[in-house]
């Protein structure tokens, strides 16, 4: 694993669940399909020089994307864990890299590029608007 981290290369295992997703396109299903989401989503984030003073330690953030998909099964169908409270989380981040426009507009691109790339259908679109409105609350919040 920290082999495949160094050289930025997606994990077997996860490569082959994406080709599959991408052949097969549906919808957003279940905690599984937003699992692979969150993986394809941040192996373009953490190969993104525009976005890299965030994202300091990758082996960390690749430690944190449990927390990022239950996040998102609590934001889509209300369930799971997740109960943080994530804008406080990005206000801390924001106190030591502000976030600019820019960094919100490239985060949102990938994002819509993930979920079209793997998914199609009315989650997938419902995803994306929710992405787009929680950026805006963020960038209204602490945005710079
Ligand atoms: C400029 C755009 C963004 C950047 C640079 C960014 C960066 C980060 C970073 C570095 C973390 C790791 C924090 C840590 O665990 O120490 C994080 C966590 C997280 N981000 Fe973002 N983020 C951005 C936008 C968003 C947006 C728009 C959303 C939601 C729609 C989001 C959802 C989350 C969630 C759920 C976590 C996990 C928080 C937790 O630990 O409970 N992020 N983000």
């Amino acid at each position: 694993m920290a082999m495949e981290l160094k050289n930025h290369q997606p994990p077997r295992r996860l490569a082959a669940r994406l080709r599959v997703a991408k052949n097969e396109r549906h919808d957003i299903e279940n905690s599984q399909d937003l699992s692979l989401l969150i993986e394809a989503l941040y192996l373009k984030l953490l190969e993104d020089q525009l976005l890299a003073p965030f994202f300091g330690n990758k082996l960390y953030i690749f430690q944190r994307l449990p927390t990022l998909a239950a996040y998102w099964e609590r934001i889509l169908w209300g369930t799971g864990w997740y109960r943080r409270h994530t804008m406080n989380i990005h206000r801390e981040l924001a106190k030591r890299e502000p976030f600019k426009q820019e960094h919100f507009d490239r985060w949102l691109e990938h994002f819509s590029t993930t979920v079209d790339e793997l998914f199609v259908g009315e989650t997938a679109d419902k995803i994306k608007v929710s992405a787009i409105r929680i950026a805006g609350h963020m960038h209204k919040g602490f945005g710079v």
